[in-house]
């Protein structure tokens, strides 16, 4: 028989790792889709081209992880709600294409993939296989809004440049809150399946810093 507390735990944690899969297949399928909207509009063929090998890829990150969570016995209810997805999509519309760049590569694919990484090695097998192949692309999705966020960089005038250098870390911050405000109870499910969650967010602002000095560079 399994120790009482063993399996609550084991409950608590199960509980708390389907939510962050609903999460993460949610945030995947709404990239998609932000980016497949972004396209037509993209500046040149590399670029569209680059967002719609994206579109591929989230779509089969979205499969994967469906597929998982009904394995799992994940109660697939979102936990973003409609109209906070209508939100997210309609930020992402309005944006200039490098502010774009900023927000969807720097913060959420690049800051995003790292908190998931984070959760890898505390997960249990299934769940860590599941994140093997989404994660492994989103070095390339990072790769790819990176080069081009410094390909345009290159393009501004000095003065331009370091005044766009300037408001990054309040995008960051600015998305950050917005994500705070969906009230998603973040924290709480990452310290449900072990996740530190001061030293990850500790984590992520060193990240931010990397990535900083890498677009400065
Ligand atoms: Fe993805
Ligand atoms: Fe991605």
């Amino acid at each position: 028989m399994l120790n009482p507390s063993t399996a609550e735990n084991d409950a608590g944690y199960r509980a708390a790792m389907g939510q962050l899969l609903v999460l993460y297949t949610q945030v995947d399928q709404l990239i998609m889709e932000v980016c497949a909207e972004r396209i037509s509009t993209a500046p040149d063929t590399a670029a569209k081209l680059a967002l719609a090998k994206q579109v591929g890829d989230e779509s089969k990150h979205v499969s994967i992880q469906l597929d998982w969570m009904e394995t799992f016995g994940v109660e697939n209810h979102p936990l973003i709600t409609d109209s906070q997805q209508d939100a997210i999509r309609a930020h992402f519309r309005s944006l200039p294409w490098l502010e774009f760049l900023v927000d969807l590569y720097v913060c959420v694919e690049a800051l995003g993939s790292e908190a998931v990484e984070k959760i890898v090695p505390l997960a249990d097998p299934g769940t860590r296989e599941s994140l093997r192949i989404p994660l492994n692309d989103e070095l390339d999705h990072v790769a790819f809004g990176m080069s081009r966020l410094k390909l345009e960089l290159a393009s501004l005038s000095e003065v331009e440049r370091r005044a766009f250098m300037a408001r990054i870390p309040d995008r960051v911050e600015a998305l950050t809150r917005k994500f705070e405000n969906l009230d998603l109870n973040a924290p709480a499910l990452f310290t449900a399946v072990g996740v530190d969650y001061q030293k990850l967010c500790a984590q992520l602002e060193l990240r931010e810093c990397e990535l900083f000095d890498e677009l400065a560079a």
